[in-house]
């Protein structure tokens, strides 16, 4: 279905045709003057150049041309030559009924749809989930859900990160604290256990336990170094013990992510990428594009026009170790081979940008991605506390998910349950629901490359542009539904043509869903679909306050508002699961 806008623009566009402009001039947009107007087009400004006329002269000619079109209830030229325009009730209402026959609401999957990787979360194996990974997640998993919805094939990659030092640390951390476990004796043939030698609990103290002593311990540094490397190259007993450490972690970042509405449709890692390691290293050494520098394995991708430094990519470390470039090569390598993706999305921090453009320059570079594949970094800020530093415990230390989590979720519920009436059990699960919708909205209104407060007072409030307030009006919606279908039923009824300036409101912002969507997705912008659902509640909620709903005596009229509600409630409901998160049945 084409969108509002799109509609619009084709009259416009023979308007300035007829009127005997180039239709080029004639692009509609929404009014920045909704006082005066519901959309407006400034072509005859730019086409005064074009023509050396007065642009209210060509305003004056298109309006003329637009005479009794029936998509407007006004078209209006201003000075100095804006063209202001209404749309006509009918219209609307006509648009609306559409919208709420088609299955997507109008919105239209891509003609060439594209196969596209997220590459996000990212969380560190054997490191707790902490609230930088938060974002990530956050993020990512609306991106996924965007691309997917305008009808793109969408991969989602967890990308572990279970490759790295962390790994040797443990290892090293394991065998100074049991030396016995066979996994250390390089005589042993045997199988080795099947439990893991280390609970999660345990495995979460041994981290940064083993990495507070390397840093002290010039020789425990490198013994975990070295483990790293033999882990790489196929050490047994280290493989065993790698594998130990992925089933503990994986199993609890699982229930995690769950907790967080989180899905991954790939949980793959940076070990993945190991198979395809030797192969590439041979190949950009025979081609000529890796060489050796220190001892170390890189490839240059500085380039003329840098203002700064870009240094090389490292392939190898002197000892042969993989590092991050490598692993991050390597599973385009992988990527291409098992995928073919037309463009991979990396939803990390955007600290990390400098190891993403080296990353790209030498994947094309190199000729490990085709020329045409898009590599895009979706770098997103810091999430700060109130104090504009990095969120940290009330202790100072580096806050866990987990207890994030749990401390929203307490203060939702005890709010639930001073408002409303409703079993303690009930108020639990709501208050899940309700506390994810608070951070997580908290999170995406926010454009995702700057850093932004994480204020749990306000992100919980039922008030404002929050989760909760977007909640909140969506259960309302629900219960005045509800209420009706108690007696009535909700079937064939028609929106019908605004009765009120409420109404009209209500109905263009609710008509303007589709066009929302793609520039939501051209832009990769979850934060405009944020102030989309804003603009949107306020419009329902205004609506709601000036209007007589269920004990409105004109049945068609009523019928009329129900249908409206409907068509609101799918989308208002549409856009959070685009977001990632739900709404409860009351609260
Ligand atoms: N594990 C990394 C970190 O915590 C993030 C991984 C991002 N993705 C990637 N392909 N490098 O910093």
């Amino acid at each position: 279905m084409k969108t509002l806008l799109e509609l619009i623009t084709i009259e416009m566009k023979d308007a300035f045709k007829k009127a005997g402009y180039d239709e080029e001039f004639a692009k509609v947009t929404l009014s920045n003057r909704p006082d005066l107007c519901e959309y407006q087009c400034n072509g005859a400004m730019a086409a005064a150049k074009t023509y050396k006329k007065a642009p209210i002269m060509i305003a004056n000619d298109v309006v003329g041309c637009l005479g009794e079109n029936a998509c407007f209830e006004m078209v209006e030229a201003v000075n100095p030559g804006f063209i202001n325009l209404k749309i006509n009730p009918s219209f609307v209402s006509e648009y609306l009924n559409k919208m709420s026959e088609d299955g997507k609401l109008g919105v239209e999957e891509l003609e060439h749809p594209k196969t596209i990787i997220v590459d996000y979360g990212g969380p560190n194996v054997a490191k707790p989930l902490h609230v930088g990974h938060l974002r990530s997640a956050i993020i990512g998993e609306s991106i996924k859900r965007i691309l997917r919805f305008k009808g793109n094939k969408v991969v989602g990659d967890i990308h572990l990160g279970d490759w790295g030092y962390q790994m040797g640390l443990i290892i090293t951390e394991l065998e100074k604290r049991k030396p016995e476990l066979p996994y250390f004796n390089e005589n042993f043939e045997g199988e080795y256990p099947e439990e893991a030698p280390f609970t999660i609990g345990e495995l979460e103290e041994i981290y940064p336990t083993a990495s507070a002593y390397a840093k002290e311990h010039e020789d425990y540094r490198e013994k975990a170094l070295h483990a790293t490397y033999l882990l790489q190259n196929g050490h047994r007993g280290f493989r065993a013990i790698w594998k130990h450490i992925m089933e503990v972690s994986v199993a609890d970042l699982k229930k995690n992510y769950k907790n967080l509405n989180v899905e991954f449709d790939l949980w793959k890692g940076e070990a993945d990428a190991q198979k395809y390691i030797p192969e590439m290293v041979e190949m950009l050494k025979e081609k000529g594009y890796a060489h050796y520098d220190d001892g170390a394995l890189v490839v240059d991708v500085q380039e003329e026009t840098d203002k700064k430094e870009v240094p090389p990519c490292m392939i190898l470390k002197s000892d042969g170790a993989a590092l991050y470039d490598t692993t991050d090569l390597a599973t385009l390598v992988e990527r291409e081979e098992l995928y073919q993706p037309n463009e991979v999305i990396y939803v990390v921090d955007k600290r990390q940008e400098l190891h993403f453009v080296q990353v790209f320059r030498c994947a094309k570079k190199t000729g490990i991605v085709k020329p045409e594949t898009e590599l895009q970094f979706l770098g997103f800020g810091t999430m700060n506390g109130k104090d504009g530093k990095p969120f940290k415990t009330r202790e100072g230390g580096v806050m866990r998910l987990e207890n994030l989590i749990r401390e929203i979720n307490e203060e939702m519920y005890k709010k639930i349950m001073d408002n409303r009436t409703v079993s303690e059990e009930e108020a639990k699960k709501t208050a899940q629901m309700v506390g994810l919708a608070a951070i997580k909205y908290g999170d995406l209104s926010n454009q995702a490359s700057k850093d932004y407060v994480f204020d749990v007072d306000r992100f919980t409030s039922f008030e404002g542009n929050t989760g909760p307030y977007i909640l909140y009006t969506i259960v309302r919606i629900k219960s005045i539904l509800n209420k009706y279908q108690e007696e009535n039923s909700l079937e064939g009824i028609l929106i019908r043509e605004a009765s009120s300036v409420f109404e009209k409101a209500l109905m263009l912002e609710t008509a303007k869903f589709n066009d929302v969507i793609d520039a939501v997705y051209e832009e990769t912008a979850p934060h405009k679909l944020c102030a989309y659902i804003y603009d949107l509640a306020n419009a329902f909620n205004k609506f709601y306050h000036e209007t007589k709903i269920l004990s409105e005596e004109d049945e068609t009229k009523k019928k009329g508002y129900l249908a409206l509600l409907k068509l609101t409630k799918e989308v208002l409901e549409n856009c959070i699961e685009l977001l990632g998160f739900e709404a409860p049945e009351r609260m």
